[in-house]
């Protein structure tokens, strides 16, 4: 994808995907804002990266969840894009109880959890579209990064999977009041992905599940979700808007047939 003299904000590109999301759109030529929250080392190594491999980023520190947290946002990346446009939006930060499987049931979870879920997931990426729609460019792209978790019942996450709903309703919503600007606005959507977010994916068991329940038959890697991402950023991509895009490797598409004998 040419996205020469293009620029990028990507919130939680210290790690994960949000970095392999970071190092694609910088690949392809975009000048990249790596935000992240607590983990400046991670974030100075996404933008090391980037530059050793010859593209353009600068790191922007901004906590979600606390007083202030989208206008400390803006204000670095209004520094670091020195009076350039924004062309492309990437809301992928997130936090969810997913460390244990069922930390997040409805048994266990408590108002405070939920609470900062919801501050982090869905009061955040609204707010901060909100923040930089006098900098996005006409034509310009959001993209916001949600789950499977919304599509398929996982009693084990409820407030972040409730969360993760709402971003989607955030995503088909804007589409239609950013649309007269040729803005397009759209959701990729992975299943379970080899980052930090699920520890529980370390259990060879879980593991292997996972694996079953997909049509390809393994875990998404990070790229697998930066490719979708590059995609509905590039110009190619320009009239799909409000729309959702399944990067998961077709999980839990129906019953799988078992071979005969
Ligand atoms: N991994 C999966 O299996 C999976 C599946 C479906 C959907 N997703 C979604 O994919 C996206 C990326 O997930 P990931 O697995 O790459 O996550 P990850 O490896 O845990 O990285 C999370 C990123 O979000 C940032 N972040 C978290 N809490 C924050 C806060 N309060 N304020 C500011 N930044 C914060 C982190 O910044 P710091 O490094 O500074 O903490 C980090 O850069 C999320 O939207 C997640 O819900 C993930």
């Amino acid at each position: 994808m040419d996205m020469n003299g293009r620029t990028a904000l990507v919130t939680g590109a210290s790690r994960g995907m949000g970095r392999a999301i970071a190092r694609r759109l910088a690949a392809d030529g975009a000048l990249v804002a790596v935000h992240y929250g607590r983990d400046g080392d991670a974030a100075r190594d996404t933008v090391s990266a980037i530059e050793k491999a010859g593209g353009e980023a600068f790191a922007v520190r901004a906590e979600f969840g606390v007083d202030g947290d989208v206008d400390t946002l803006l204000a670095g990346l209004t520094e670091g894009l020195r009076g350039r446009a924004l062309d492309v939006l990437v809301n992928n930060a997130a936090c969810g109880d997913l460390d244990t499987l069922f930390a997040g049931s409805v048994e266990r979870l408590t108002p405070r959890q939920f609470d900062e879920v919801f501050a982090v997931n869905v009061k955040a990426p609204l707010f901060l579209v909100q923040a930089v729609l006098p900098l996005l460019r006409d034509g310009g792209r959001v993209i916001n990064i949600s789950s499977a978790a919304a599509r398929i019942a996982v009693p084990s996450q409820i407030a972040y999977a409730m969360s993760k709903g709402a971003l989607e309703v955030m995503s088909r919503t804007l589409a239609g009041a950013l649309g007269p600007r040729g803005i397009t606005v759209n959701t990729v959507r992975p299943g379970a992905t080899d980052t930090g977010i699920n520890g529980f994916l370390d259990d060879p068991a879980v593991r292997a599940g996972m694996s079953a329940a997909t049509a390809l038959g393994r875990i998404g890697r990070p790229a697998d979700i930066a490719d979708a991402v590059a995609f509905l950023a590039s110009d190619e991509a320009r009239w799909i808007t409000g729309g959702v895009i399944e990067a998961n490797g077709g999980l839990w598409l129906g019953p799988q047939e078992q071979p005969p004998g």
